[in-house]
């Protein structure tokens, strides 16, 4: 049976350990990357960091920050951690957001999409890099690339 993964989880995990103490900051930085906490990905956090499924809801339903559902269509995450920002993330993000008609960290009025800064993406080698959905990679955007991309999600 395959076992579904979690990339921006995985990201997180490595970030913080796999040990129930990081719970808080790995639920933190996964719904960065993702918008929110589908119940899958909090299966999959559950078994990673060893800690009981309904202790993390008890956790996820304390903090209003947290959320179950998804606020947009697609997150388009954009890495400006030192790598990136010094091959111009800086640009791809204003032509992210020019195009959408957003600011960081905001959704489009329709609800398509939501833009997020985040500080590394775990690929500097790609720099500069964005990530679609938590899981869909783009390394070495280009101004030009990043339009081209969003289209795949439009
Ligand atoms: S700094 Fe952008 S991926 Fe690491």
């Amino acid at each position: 049976m395959e076992v579904k993964t979690f990339p921006a989880v995985d990201m997180e995990i490595r970030k913080w350990g796999a040990k129930p103490e990081s719970l808080i900051q790995v639920l933190h930085g996964t719904q960065e990357s993702l918008g929110y906490l589908p119940e899958e990905v909090l299966t999959y956090i559950s078994e990673k960091l060893n800690v009981p499924l309904s202790k993390i809801y008890g956790v996820v339903t304390f903090y209003n920050f947290f959320k179950l559902k998804k606020d947009a269509g697609h997150v388009i995450m954009v890495c400006m951690g030192t790598a990136c920002y010094v091959k111009g993330s800086e640009n791809i993000l204003d032509v992210i957001c020019n195009h959408l008609g957003i600011k960081p960290n905001e959704i489009t009025k329709d609800g398509r999409f939501a833009v997020r800064i985040v500080r590394c993406l775990g690929c500097c080698g790609l720099a500069p890099a964005i990530m679609v959905d938590g899981k869909d990679v783009y390394g070495k955007v280009t101004k030009e690339k990043v339009l081209e991309i969003l289209t795949k999600y439009s």
